[in-house]
């Protein structure tokens, strides 16, 4: 069965710490972990979670107690994993656009490292030479991903090096004598076709024998997990078939390790954002209900479009009406237009789903409102991991000045 939270522990968890609260379901994060060791079991293969979706360091340790290894996107996820525990040997550090002074801080610190810029690849030959090994990140120049701005693998992305200089950066590596550890591409997010995985693989394997000291291929993340109802997560088990198929079958990649870098498919579904309801407004155009939160919060429906499945957990036998979510901020800030809904009423509690990968990571306190708590629950016990901001966070980095008046 698939762990999920009942309404009545979600109405719980909102009673005892109050709302908005981010609540994170652990023992659903297991059960997608337990799905990709399973899906991969016949391969030699490490999960970095991608830490940027969500870096409570709670969570990280969870994360790390049930045997993930960890991939950062900034120097200081690197000091988050390290602090929650990740032994340095299974944190990686997957950057972009840089500067080589986080490389060589990251390098210090011991952990795995991709670089994804020529200009800092050779700036790391220069300080380096042989003595440490690195990965390079590559644009292998595939269109994939739910949507352009989320897609990061394409011919006009910012990320990686792009495939086609291969002798720019042959060039570099021998003039250093870099010692290339792995090979890393990741082409987006929201990804539910595993072919798009088999052509990243072929990309690179076209290029393995340049690289004979290589360890790892490093496929990055991007697996679908479904956001709508009728939508389909990825088939891990299909990817994990086509991907063991590919490696055994190249002489030179049977022996390498296998790397992926699952943000969304880890903590996304684990993920729930209670909210209740300031207001209702009638117009001609549509019902607003107006929530206690709003992209402050959880930004990716206006961001990115995102679909949010949103339930009114308060009154599961109400009729249902089409309703208008938006927020209390002072921006347009609309989480679902028009959206069948049982009944709702001034105070109800809604619950915007799959919110645990970049929700509160993307929050802010735009308005000057506080980031919402955030609350953990493995089995039955619900612990707070994170207070509610509270007056003084926001002020606390500000340096006052005397005011002009006397
Ligand atoms: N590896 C690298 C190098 C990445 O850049 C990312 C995501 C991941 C792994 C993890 O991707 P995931 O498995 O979570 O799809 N904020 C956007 C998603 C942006 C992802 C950025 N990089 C969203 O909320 O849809």
């Amino acid at each position: 069965m698939s762990e999920q939270l009942t309404p009545q522990q979600l109405i719980a968890a909102a009673k005892e710490f109050g709302t908005p609260l981010y609540v994170y379901h652990a023992d659903k994060i297991k059960e997608q972990y337990g799905k990709l060791t399973t899906a991969f079991s016949g391969s030699n293969v490490r999960f970095f979670y991608a830490c940027k979706a969500l870096t409570n360091v709670n969570v990280l340790r969870y994360i790390e107690s049930i045997g993930a290894c960890i991939d950062c996107s900034a120097i200081n996820e690197v000091k988050l994993a390290l602090y929650a525990g990740f032994p340095a040997e299974r944190v990686l550090y997957t950057s972009n656009g840089i500067a080589f002074d986080e490389i060589a801080e990251a390098k210090e610190l011991g952990v795995n490292i991709n670089i994804d810029s020529l200009s800092n690849l050779e700036k790391f030959g220069k300080a380096y030479g042989h003595t440490y090994p690195v990965g390079i990140r590559l644009r292998p120049n595939i269109m994939a991903g739910g949507n352009l701005k989320i897609s990061t693998g394409h011919d006009k992305s910012k990320f990686g090096i792009p495939v086609e200089q291969l002798d720019k950066i042959l060039t570099v590596v021998k003039q250093y004598d870099i010692f290339i550890a792995d090979l890393h591409i990741h082409t987006g997010s929201d990804i539910k076709d595993a072919d798009v995985f088999v052509k990243g693989i072929e990309v690179l394997f076209d290029i393995i024998p340049h690289f004979p000291e290589l360890k790892s291929v490093d496929l990055g993340g991007g697996f679908k997990v479904p956001y709508k109802e009728g939508d389909e997560e990825i088939d891990i088990n299909l990817l994990g078939r086509k991907v063991k198929e590919a490696f055994d079958s190249h002489p030179q990649a049977k022996n390498l390790e296998i790397w992926f870098e699952p943000g969304k498919f880890l903590v996304s579904a684990c993920g729930y954002l209670l909210t209740q309801v300031n207001v209702l407004k009638e117009t001609k155009a549509t019902t607003f209900a107006s929530v206690n939160s709003g992209f402050n919060h959880l930004i990716r429906p206006m961001f990115y479009d995102a679909y949010h499945r949103i339930q009114n957990i308060s009154n599961p036998d109400g009729a249902e009406k089409n309703y208008s979510i938006v927020g209390n901020i002072c921006e347009t800030d609309t989480f679902a237009w028009d959206r069948p809904m049982n009944e709702i009423r001034e105070g109800d509690y809604l619950v915007f789903y799959n919110a645990g990968a970049y929700g509160f990571e993307m929050s802010s306190n735009f308005n000057s409102r506080f980031k919402p708590a955030e609350v953990m629950v493995k089995g039955e016990v619900m612990s707070l991991i994170r207070r509610r901001d509270v007056m003084e966070d926001l002020l606390r980095n500000v340096v006052e000045q005397e005011s002009e008046r006397d």
